[in-house]
């Protein structure tokens, strides 16, 4: 079956599709790559078909999502690639989608910054949650082109695009990460999302969530790093030295405040030990009237940080590993080799007030979470001493300033 890759409305390539056998038979023909995925646009024509079958590869839930086959058998689909076609690979991430031969649709009829839907079943297949007013009946969503390991759920209500998603980690309190991760954006004066967390209670279990609004606009995309870097690809090392490649590129496109911002970035990532900054989790956000690199994308997926994921022993180390740039992990003093903004007293002061902040949260939600009650001392005590690990590396690097 053949199917046109559009961008709202402008078709961009046909590629077909045979359901039945999940074959992908090859891009048939090229319109303009004008408003193609950035991949696309950078890679060798030889290369289009291989780069286009790793894009769409790419947008489907991938295979490490947790609990698919619980979600696939749920929700009736043998496969993620017959759920994101059925659900025209609609997406909130950016504006791509999928026309099938024969169908006369247009873009304001079918996409969701618009138009409502409901995921009442993948709600209900996802977190075993059913009880939300949601907006309507319509049963195609932007969850079956949603990326990421973590259970999560696109819903609608009141017109608003809302995303939750679960925890899979040894303590299970990405969502409280997220929201301590928004307020230090705040203090560090970077873009971010807003997340905020919440415990649903399901049929069968009860589970801490966070939630957040849509990141972009009906006329933007989102485009992570990895696809970034493509455009310099033979430079690629795979090491920290791609940050200086990556600000390179950004530059070259004019994004503003990029430097400070991606440095502002690792600071986070560096005070609340991120462990999953990896090339999916930040990149620009692209204009698509204008294709301008509007500004650094917000800061989101934060939560694998604050000893969530690191056996009880270990939490008051101060050695800790993060990524940068790498699959594999670097040690966190790399990174904060790239410390060169300044920040002032008032800042590192209100750093300390969010370890507050994280107590109370843990407490309020410890029921919902596979920790003690003694734990939460020892939580706040390694979040304090990441606090000063940064305020000792920035007072050496002259980099604290009076307010
Ligand atoms: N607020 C948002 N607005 C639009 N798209 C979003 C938003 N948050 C996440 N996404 C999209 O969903 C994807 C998955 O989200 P996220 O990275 O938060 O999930 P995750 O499961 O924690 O990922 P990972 O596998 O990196 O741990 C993102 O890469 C991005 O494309
Ligand atoms: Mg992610």
């Amino acid at each position: 079956m053949r199917y046109t890759l559009m961008n709202r409305n402008i078709k961009i390539l046909d590629f077909e599709y045979q359901q039945e056998y999940q074959a992908f038979l090859g891009v048939s023909k090229v319109y303009d790559l004008t408003y193609a995925p950035l991949s696309l646009q950078y890679c060798h024509s030889k290369e289009l078909a291989h780069s286009f079958y790793q894009w769409f590869n790419d947008r489907k839930i991938p295979p490490m999502r947790d609990e698919l086959q619980y979600l696939l058998k749920s929700l009736k689909y043998t496969n993620t690639t017959e759920l994101m076609m059925r659900h025209y690979g609609l997406s909130l991430s950016d504006q791509y989608w999928f026309l099938p031969e024969n169908e006369d649709i247009l873009w304001e009829d079918i996409n969701f910054f618009d138009n409502s839907y409901s995921s009442h079943n993948f709600l209900e297949a996802t977190f075993r949650y059913s009880d939300f007013q949601l907006s309507s009946d319509y049963n195609i969503s932007p969850n079956a082109s949603t990326n990421g390991q973590l259970s999560k759920c696109w819903i609608q209500k009141n017109g608003k695009n809302i995303l939750f998603k679960g925890a899979n980690t040894i303590y299970r309190f990405e969502a409280i990460c997220e929201v301590i991760a928004s307020r230090m954006c705040e203090v560090l004066k970077v873009p971010y999302v807003e997340y905020q967390c919440l415990a649903l209670s399901g049929t069968k279990s009860r589970a801490l969530v966070s939630a957040c609004p849509v990141m972009i606009q009906s006329h933007q995309e989102f485009i992570p790093s990895y696809h970034i870097l493509q455009v310099r690809k033979k430079q690629i090392t795979h090491t920290s030295a791609d940050y200086e490649l990556y600000l390179d590129i950004l530059n070259e496109h004019h994004v503003p405040h990029a430097r400070e911002y991606v440095e502002k970035m690792n600071m986070l990532d560096f005070i609340l030990a991120n462990e999953d900054r990896h090339l999916g989790n930040f990149g620009v956000i692209r204009n698509l009237d204008t294709l301008k690199w509007e500004s650094v994308c917000p800061i989101f997926d934060t939560g694998r940080s604050l000893n969530t994921n690191v056996s009880r022993k270990y939490w008051l180390e101060e050695k800790t590993d993060m990524k940068f740039f790498t699959h594999d992990f670097v040690s966190s003093e790399n990174v904060c080799r790239t410390f060169s903004i300044r920040i002032s007293h008032q800042q590192i002061n209100k750093m300390y007030e969010l370890t507050g902040l994280f107590q109370e949260l843990l407490e309020t939600y410890l029921e919902e979470l596979p920790i003690h009650k003694d734990d939460i001392y020892m939580l706040k005590k390694s979040f304090e001493k990441r606090i000063e690990l940064f305020e000792s590396i920035m007072y050496h690097k002259h980099l604290i300033i009076d307010d």
